[in-house]
């Protein structure tokens, strides 16, 4: 139609111009060495931060799976898609995260747009840190509760406007990254959680990047000295587990209810029973090899000591350039280097903040780690 495709056009022009236009590459991974485009490159853009998606007991339950149980699921959970490989899976998800329940959703970004519609809607209140995932805006948005956002990791922002806000809204939620994905910083979860319980709000904290390779392997709220009070867990399967779909641990009145009311669950096909397989064979590789989950982040500190940076605090380092045209100018000079680094641009990140995110895994050799802090050194940052 010559409206519809006038509209895309002009939208697609405007964003050129830019220098915001996206473009899918072809990319064929095979652990941190990827085929981009037709060029091998070392990534450190992938979140596969435990390489357990290449690893033999991951790929062997995932095959064996398959063989016995086919591919799709077929239906919905609530319909013949809840295979038993589910509550083996929610039973070691929970078990993991110290929560007396679990649940499992197709993906990290699902999750989000179940559980929060499911918690609260058009009364109530969210207040949301500036810089969370998209799909924390993306639940809020849906349930049109009023949203409020405060500074990033700002606490006394933050609890001036709960003190504003609370009393207007029958429920709250407060709702962070544990670990932000295109910063890499920690949420500080013990002061957040004192803070929501004094205000009667839930803490809701997305741990997609935490798992796996924080707090020994359980993730940001077990990174602290002190135990954190965090009611809802929500995270995802497919980053340090290597796999696929998301979850949420809380309380098995929360749980019951997700099951019960939460949409993107109700009204989405179940994951494959080889996802569910592979997702339990990760968590046997965290659990019986805690030391592994704290390589990443040794590999990202060994690089900000040698880029010259402050120490990272998880795998996760962004390298701040600012416009857009730098950025992905400096991606490129790296991957004339043999690196994959992508540039991250608005809006996935503020306007004026484009950066190259770098992820650490497991796998990446020393020397390539060094290379790369030398280069970011002496030819991005020109120090
Ligand atoms: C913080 C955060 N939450 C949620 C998601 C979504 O998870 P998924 O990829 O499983 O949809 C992502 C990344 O994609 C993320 O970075």
């Amino acid at each position: 139609m010559r409206s519809l495709d006038d509209f895309a056009a002009g939208k697609l022009s405007a964003l050129a111009d830019m220098n915001l236009k996206r473009s899918l590459v072809h990319s064929v991974r095979h652990g941190i060495w990827l085929d981009h485009n037709g060029h091998r490159l070392l990534s450190f853009s992938c979140n596969d931060y435990l390489n357990l998606s290449q690893h033999p007991a991951v790929k062997a339950a995932t095959i064996a799976a398959i063989e016995r149980y086919g591919v799709g699921a077929g239906a919905s959970r609530l319909v013949t898609g809840n295979h038993p490989l589910y509550a083996e899976l929610e039973t070691r998800l929970a078990r993991l995260k110290g929560t007396e329940a679990a649940c499992v959703f197709g993906s990290g970004y699902l999750a989000n747009l179940g559980i929060i519609p499911a918690l609260v809607g058009q009364d109530d209140l969210v207040l949301v840190d500036e810089l969370a995932h998209a799909c924390i805006w993306a639940g809020a948005r849906l349930a049109r509760a009023t949203i409020v956002p405060y500074r990033h990791n700002d606490l006394a922002h933050a609890e001036v406007l709960l003190g504003e806000h609370r009393g207007r809204h029958p429920r709250a939620l407060v709702a962070t990254d544990g670990v932000f994905s295109m910063d890499g910083d920690l949420a500080p979860l013990p002061e957040l959680g004192r803070m929501a319980r004094q205000f009667d709000a839930w803490l809701l904290v997305d741990d997609a990047h935490g798992l796996g390779v924080v707090g020994g392997g359980r993730g940001s709220v077990f990174a602290f000295s002190e135990p954190v009070d965090v009611p809802l867990q929500m995270g995802t399967l497919s980053k340090a587990l290597g796999v696929y779909g998301g979850y949420l641990c809380a309380s098995q009145s929360v749980i019951d209810l997700m099951k019960t009311r939460a949409r993107t669950l109700i009204y989405s096909t179940g994951l494959p029973p080889a996802m569910l397989a592979a997702s339990i064979a990760a968590i046997d590789v965290i659990e019986c090899e805690p030391d592994h989950a704290g390589l990443p982040l040794a590999n990202a500190r060994a690089f900000t000591r040698r880029a010259d940076l402050p120490d990272a605090q998880s795998p996760i380092v962004p390298i701040m350039i600012g416009e857009v045209e730098a950025a992905l100018a400096a991606s490129r000079l790296l991957e004339e280097e043999g690196f994959l680094a992508v540039a991250i641009r608005p809006p996935t990140v503020p306007d004026g903040t484009a950066r190259l995110r770098l992820s650490f895994s497991a796998a990446h050799p020393r020397y390539e780690i060094e290379r790369l802090g030398d280069l970011i050194r002496t030819r991005v940052l020109n120090n």
